[in-house]
């Protein structure tokens, strides 16, 4: 089916289509309004009823041998996800996020390869401090999507993503509300960047693509 036959699809494929120009540019996309609302709601309840299965666990930093947790560096809880499953909302989220894999790797020759991924919860008093998303030594982590699942996030709330934009400027960023259907996207190398402190419990849906290792 041609991707116009469907609405739907027409406007992901825009969506796509304006990230990939911005990671060939300044190499991060902001993208508001990723997802319907129904989609979110679908996704919260997904997430949800995972918590209450016990599938979140604390988050560690760095990997294999190396993890550690160490709640002063980050405080959140995640659950990894099955990158195959197409299961409810986050297989279709999934599935979407493999249609922007092809895009990109037709558009930029980014050779993304696979995905890894996890649901995040920051509890009210929570924060990921400074950091990049590449691993010390292991740098096959290009692309990281985050999407944020909150509905009516406030100001007072906090919880900002500030991503660190410009190597030059070590101290210059932009910041991002986590509001609910908010779809970030930068290449892993690059960028710097930290959660800042959320005073209420802040869900995001965070992955990687790699390149074959
Ligand atoms: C991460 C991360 C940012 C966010 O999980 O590595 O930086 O806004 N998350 O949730
Ligand atoms: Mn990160």
């Amino acid at each position: 089916m041609n991707v116009t036959d469907r609405p739907q699809a027409a406007a992901d494929a825009a969506a796509y289509a304006r990230i990939a120009d911005a990671l060939a540019g300044p190499g991060w996309c902001l993208t508001g309004g990723f997802l319907s609302a129904a989609q979110l709601d679908a996704l919260r309840v997904q997430a949800d009823t995972l918590d209450r299965q016990g599938a979140f666990k604390p988050a560690g930093v760095g990997r294999a041998a190396d993890l550690a947790i160490r709640s002063t560096i980050r405080s959140d809880r995640v659950c990894w996800l099955d990158p195959e499953s197409r299961d409810g909302a986050i297989g279709a989220y999934l599935a979407q996020l493999e249609d922007l894999r092809q895009t990109l790797n037709r558009d930029l020759c980014l050779g993304l390869f696979n995905f890894e991924g996890h649901l995040a919860i920051y509890p009210p008093g929570s924060f990921y401090r400074r950091h990049l998303d590449q691993f010390r030594g292991v740098e096959l982590r290009t692309l990281t999507c985050i999407l944020y699942l909150n509905p009516d996030w406030q100001p007072a709330d906090g919880g900002l993503l500030r991503i660190y934009t410009d190597p030059d400027r070590p101290d210059h960023y932009e910041e991002v509300a986590p509001i609910g259907g908010t779809l970030v996207t930068f290449l892993s190398a690059s960028f710097e960047h930290e959660v800042m402190l959320a005073s209420r419990e802040r869900l995001s849906l965070t992955g990687w693509f790699k390149r074959r290792g």
